[in-house]
């Protein structure tokens, strides 16, 4: 008989996307799914998920020596895993191209003589600041960060094995994901969290800069739910597909959007610009309509989907 169960490894699986992937995945029939995370950023433990998930402690660095002690290949790969933090790799340049440039060449190099599928989670920080928005896959990567330049290399990789040995891989560029799993005591919080918690507790709203800055807020939920359609087709392997909402959303509304849904009398501060902030991001969602992907839900929504404490069930 035919075991007709697909085999699929997520790595950095235990994160804030790989939480809604696995669990979007295991709704679908027939999946028995791997996960390799090495614990640094994780928002998940193995104790939470249920039995068809099985956890691996593995260091992407060391990918392709550890990964044959598990199983020797899956039918999709779904990378995700990458230190995150903008800060992290100004002051640890060569520890963050290890996993993230050199972590995603191993992965790929697996798939390839694996005869895996392989999406690979890039990030708009390959971009640096956007030249014009609403920002297409095409627009040139020329990052201000070592993550930003980390990032591109592994994308360029990933399309580069698409390119010269025809691996089915994509690359998925979601922009900025927030959830219920980001809390505002991690240490690099995103601005969402921060002002949920501040405005339930009255506490003033900090904005750095003038506010006028923009960014493209998408629900992890959303980004999962994209992730998963793209192995069922043949025409997505070789694109960059952009994941966001197509809605270019200011520091200044945000806060505002937090303090009416809160209904809170925190007030806004405004504090010094940082230093490296880009002006204005949004995503060119395109790709998502042109293929007839799910498209992500407004950021109102989300908003309220994390205060009414619903994060969690829905993918
Ligand atoms: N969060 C965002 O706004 C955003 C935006 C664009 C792209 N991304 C990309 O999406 C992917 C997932 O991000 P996330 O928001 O879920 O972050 P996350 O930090 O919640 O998840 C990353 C996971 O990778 C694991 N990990 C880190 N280094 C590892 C290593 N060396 N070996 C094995 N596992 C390791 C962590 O423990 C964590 O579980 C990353 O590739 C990130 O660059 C995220």
């Amino acid at each position: 008989m035919w075991n007709l169960t697909k085999q699929i490894l997520i790595t950095g699986g235990l994160g804030q996307i790989g939480y809604f992937l696995t669990s979007k995945l295991l709704l679908e029939e027939e999946v028995e799914i791997t996960i390799v995370d090495n614990f640094s950023s994780n928002k998940v433990f193995p104790e939470d998920l249920p039995d068809r998930v099985h956890v691996v402690e593995i260091d992407v660095r060391n990918f392709l020596q550890e990964i044959k002690q598990i199983r020797v290949s899956f039918d999709t790969i779904y990378h995700l895993a990458a230190q995150i933090s903008v800060p992290f790799s100004m002051s640890s340049p060569l520890i963050d191209f290890e996993i993230n440039s050199w972590g995603t060449l191993q992965v790929l190099e697996f798939a390839r003589v694996r005869e895996s599928q392989v999406i690979v989670v890039g990030s708009a920080a390959a971009i640096g600041e956007p030249r014009s928005v609403p920002v297409s896959p095409a627009h040139s990567r020329d990052p201000l960060s070592p993550y930003g330049a980390s990032k591109a290399t592994s994308e360029i990789y990933a399309l580069t094995y698409y390119r010269s040995y025809g691996l089915p891989v994509a690359v998925v560029r979601p922009f900025n994901v927030y959830s219920h799993l980001i809390k505002p005591g991690d240490s690099y919080a995103g601005v969402i969290s921060v002002f949920l918690s501040r405005a339930k507790q009255g506490l003033p709203l900090v904005i750095f800069g003038d506010g006028r800055q923009t960014r493209d807020f998408v629900y992890a939920g959303d980004v999962a739910n994209v992730m998963v359609e793209i192995p069922k087709r043949n025409d997505l392997w070789g694109q960059t597909i952009h994941v966001g909402t197509g809605t270019e959303t200011s520091i200044l509304e945000l806060a505002n959007l937090v303090l009416e849904l809160t209904r809170s009398s925190s007030r806004v501060e405004f504090a010094p610009p940082r230093e490296g902030d880009i002006k204005r991001s949004v995503a060119d969602i395109g790709a998502l309509k042109q293929f007839g992907l799910p498209l992500p839900r407004p950021l109102k929504e989300g908003l309220a989907l994390l205060l009414a404490n619903k994060g969690d069930t829905s993918v």
